[in-house]
């Protein structure tokens, strides 16, 4: 059974389409990340897979249960850890874990609020008034807050955007260690670094619909390639490529990124015109030429 079944899911705000035709499946104890430009539509699922918003159309299917029928049953087993930090800045960390863990009924809400404060390095700052804190401790602690209850899908919007690199990479360890007790992360992010090293699958959301599904290693090896090719004129003019086919170039005219296609007809183009072949260089694809080719394709119409 997977964590979360999406089918044929639309949803619009007025005239909007935001939703078009969404079908997703995340597994049981992976991290899933759903990446996507900015308004693409991610938070708008997040709220309909935690059971904020209503979908207009199609079936959501949490563990199993239909959104529509066990919402109530639903909500007993993820957490959601929203875009924007939800804490009492005014309250101690402590009294903001104890109000979660009394919103959930907690019957052993102190043990657990140890346990966990324990687990995210937290205990130090547990007196202080959130106020205090920094945008990485505030992060934590939002964290330290879904997982109260032990639910068993934990959905994080973006959950360290505006966190320095150190704290970063402090709560990628705390989200992998979350899936690795066992439990389905559903991720946001801006930053392409951070779903590659997180993710056990990923899905690219671009016009309401996810058009690139896959492990980062699969999306990255199906993608468009491309290669370098290196030459030994130092003179740009002497080099006649079309420019239609130039991906990027250097300043001397030395080096052009193509497409692995138009290898071929580059090489004979320059073969032609004498200019000496120094190394032809596959390209590694990353993530974000991934991204933008698929934004790019979509807006072309292709
Ligand atoms: N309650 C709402 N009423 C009207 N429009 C909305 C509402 N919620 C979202 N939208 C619109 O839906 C689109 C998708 O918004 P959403 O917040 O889901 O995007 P996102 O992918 O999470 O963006 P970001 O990366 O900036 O967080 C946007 O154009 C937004 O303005
Ligand atoms: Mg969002």
């Amino acid at each position: 059974m997977d964590a979360i079944t999406v089918k044929h899911v639309r949803k619009s705000f007025g005239n909007h389409s935001v939703l078009k035709d969404m079908n997703l499946a995340v597994k049981r104890g992976e991290i899933f990340t759903l990446l996507g430009e900015n308004g693409s539509g991610k938070s708008t699922l997040i709220n309909i897979l935690t059971t904020i918003s209503l979908a207009d159309d199609g079936e959501v299917q949490i563990m199993g249960h239909p959104i529509m029928s066990d919402a109530g049953l639903i909500r007993e087993n993820i957490s959601l850890n929203s875009q924007t930090v939800t804490l009492d800045d005014e309250f101690t960390g402590y009294q903001n874990l104890l109000i979660i863990a009394e919103l959930r009924l907690l019957k052993n809400a102190k043990t657990e609020i140890k346990q966990i404060s324990e687990r995210l390095n937290l205990t130090s700052f547990l007196n202080k008034k959130v106020g205090k804190y920094s945008g990485g401790m505030k992060r934590r602690l939002d964290i330290a807050m879904s997982l109260l209850g032990n639910p068993e899908i934990i959905f994080l919007d973006e959950p360290t955007t505006g966190v320095d690199p150190k704290n970063r990479v402090e709560l990628w360890n705390i989200i992998k260690e979350i899936r690795d007790s066992g439990k389905t992360v559903f991720l946001t992010t801006q930053y392409l670094d951070e779903a590659d090293k997180l993710s056990d699958h990923m899905g690219f959301l671009n016009d309401g619909k996810i058009v690139l599904y896959g492990t980062p290693d699969e999306i990255k090896k199906n993608a468009r390639r491309f290669v370098q090719i290196n030459v030994d004129s130092p003179n740009v003019n002497l080099v006649n490529l079309p420019e239609e086919m130039i991906i990027s170039k250097n300043n001397k005219g030395t080096s052009f990124v193509v497409d692995e296609r138009n290898t071929d007809i580059c090489i004979k183009i320059l073969v032609n015109e004498n200019v000496s072949i120094h190394s032809v260089v596959p390209q590694e694809n990353s993530l974000e030429e991934v991204f933008f080719n698929v934004t790019k394709i979509d807006s072309e119409g292709n």
